[in-house]
């Protein structure tokens, strides 16, 4: 006789199922997201059922793509060489042991998607001096051996190129599945120990370095003697942070942009808290970092822009004649006017939710809410004050310089500062293909429920949980709510 009774195991499973779907409404609900219950619908519509079947009603097709993502880098492309760098930054060999330093500093350079803008970044710190084989790309795409093999198209958000990078002559490391921002500083964390590495260095992939060629405070110009690129002033950093502060934890360079990290402090703390996996998840492990008497300081080592375009031509990092210092922006926002008639009409609700989607993105820097623009406008405004600097190489360097400060107010004036990571939105049918505005939603979701574990964990909403809300390391889950 055949059992109708469910088993046990089908109970245990349809349980399993209940607190997944409770879970989901908690976190919906907590946002006021609609959408809920069609997913409910959908989840009663797959028990087996005797009427006509369903058809999913399909959001509108929005009406505005933007335009393909280019090859920023067409002479590399062509190239089974890197390109020399310019000779005043070339890096001496072996130059960490001059700083007295055991191995030479890994820098951690996490990717996700928007292969451009990661290119731009890796480029941008080879040519400012930092030894391309010290630099370790991390591959945190989720699509396991497909870029490998180069099976991702230029088009797809998760494109990574591998040949590109080796031919650069940096390293890469892959990560095994998807990670969010915490669990991937957890993971550079577990690189120091299986490698045996005392420090390291990470930077955000949205971001445009450059050495202070036309001199400062750090350095003489680039021709003097004495010069110092970025990567000295980062090595000299951190043999500043090991001889004179045993208790150091993290050094800034230029807000977060770049960051030295001590493993030892991270592993004090026990890590990122990856159940707060990207917004706010930095006020709580730099929280916990002070409250643990490690120190985290400001250091200089060049100018690190953080930027949502890219060079046209990279080519123009290199100093190469007859290349123009122009960029474009990989996801140009919808032309304005049709934009508004389009809303006028109420028809063109889909694009307009995707591109605040996209403005509440994580941001890749964690920092984000300190106040970057004025500091930055003063910075540049002193260095065209002064006159006597008239070389070619120095008329380069600062249009880059102006380049990249134009960028820079690009991202941070009218356009959202995370549209670039919703730029490219192709790759249908390629191996581990995942909708690009829906893995945005997604990461915008796993936001919001982090920030609620956080309020909960500390009993505070803000980030200031030393001065502000008098809390210690101790007190992590056993407070109450302050307010
Ligand atoms: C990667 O770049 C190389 C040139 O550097 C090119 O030949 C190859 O087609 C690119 N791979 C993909 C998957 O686009
Ligand atoms: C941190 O420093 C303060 C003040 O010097 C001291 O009272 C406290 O015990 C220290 N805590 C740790 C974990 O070292
Ligand atoms: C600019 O740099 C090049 C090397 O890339 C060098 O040959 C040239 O002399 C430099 N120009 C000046 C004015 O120093």
């Amino acid at each position: 006789m055949l059992v109708t009774m469910p088993s046990q195991r089908q109970l245990v499973g349809l349980l399993a199922s209940l607190s997944i779907a409770s879970f989901f409404l908690t976190a919906v609900m907590h946002r006021g997201a609609p959408g809920f219950l069609n997913f409910y619908d959908g989840h009663k519509a797959s028990q087996p059922e005797t009427k006509e079947p369903k058809h999913p009603i399909y959001k509108p097709i929005p009406e505005y793509v933007p335009p393909p993502i280019r090859d920023n880098f067409p002479l590399l492309s062509r190239s089974s060489k890197p390109l020399p760098i310019p000779e005043w930054n070339v890096p001496q060999k072996n130059l960490y042991k001059k700083y007295d330093l055991p191995i030479a500093p890994p820098l951690f350079i996490g990717f996700s998607r928007s292969w451009p803008i990661l290119l731009q970044a890796v480029v941008s710190y080879i040519t400012a001096g930092w030894p391309a084989d010290q630099i370790y790309v991390v591959e945190n795409t989720g699509v396991q051996q497909a870029n490998t093999r180069g099976q991702l198209s230029l088009q797809n958000p998760f494109h990574l190129n591998h040949t590109t990078l080796k031919t650069l002559g940096v390293n890469i490391i892959q990560t095994p599945t998807l990670l969010s921002f915490a669990q991937l500083q957890n993971f550079y964390l577990s690189l120091t120990y299986s490698h045996n590495w005392p420090y390291y260095f990470w930077s955000h992939m949205d971001v445009l370095a450059l050495s202070y060629e036309d001199g400062h405070e750090t350095t003489p110009k680039y021709k003097e003697e004495g010069y110092k690129s970025l990567y000295t002033l980062a090595l000299q950093a951190l043999q500043e942070a090991r001889n004179e502060d045993p208790r150091w934890g993290i050094r800034f360079f230029a807000y977060d942009h770049l960051a030295l990290v001590n493993p030892e402090a991270y592993e004090d703390v026990g890590g990122w808290d990856t159940m707060i996996p990207y917004y706010i998840t930095d006020c709580d492990m730099h929280s916990r970092l002070g409250m643990r008497n490690w120190t985290m300081k400001d250091a200089k080592a060049g100018i690190i822009t953080d930027v949502s375009t890219t060079l046209d031509d990279l080519a123009a990092l290199y100093r190469l004649e007859n290349v123009e210092t122009k960029f474009t922006d990989p996801n140009p926002p919808a032309p304005e006017k049709e934009d508004s008639k389009k809303n006028a009409r109420g028809s063109s609700g889909n694009v307009r939710r995707r591109d605040a989607t996209a403005g509440r993105l994580p941001p890749s820097t964690m920092l984000g809410k300190r106040e970057r623009v004025a500091v930055y406008r003063g910075d540049l405004e002193a260095r065209e004050s002064d006159e006597q600097r008239e070389d070619e190489n120095l008329t380069r360097f600062r249009k880059l310089l102006k380049t990249a400060d134009t960028m820079f107010h690009y991202k941070h004036g009218n356009r959202g500062r995370n549209t670039w990571q919703t730029g490219q939105r192709g790759g249908e049918g390629e191996p581990f293909y995942y909708n690009a505005a829906g893995l945005a939603e997604a990461i915008e979701l796993t936001t919001e429920n982090g920030k609620e574990v956080y309020r909960r964990k500390w009993g505070h909403r803000d980030c200031d949980l030393r001065q502000g809300a008098g809390l210690n390391f101790e007190d992590q889950w056993i407070v109450e709510k302050d307010w």
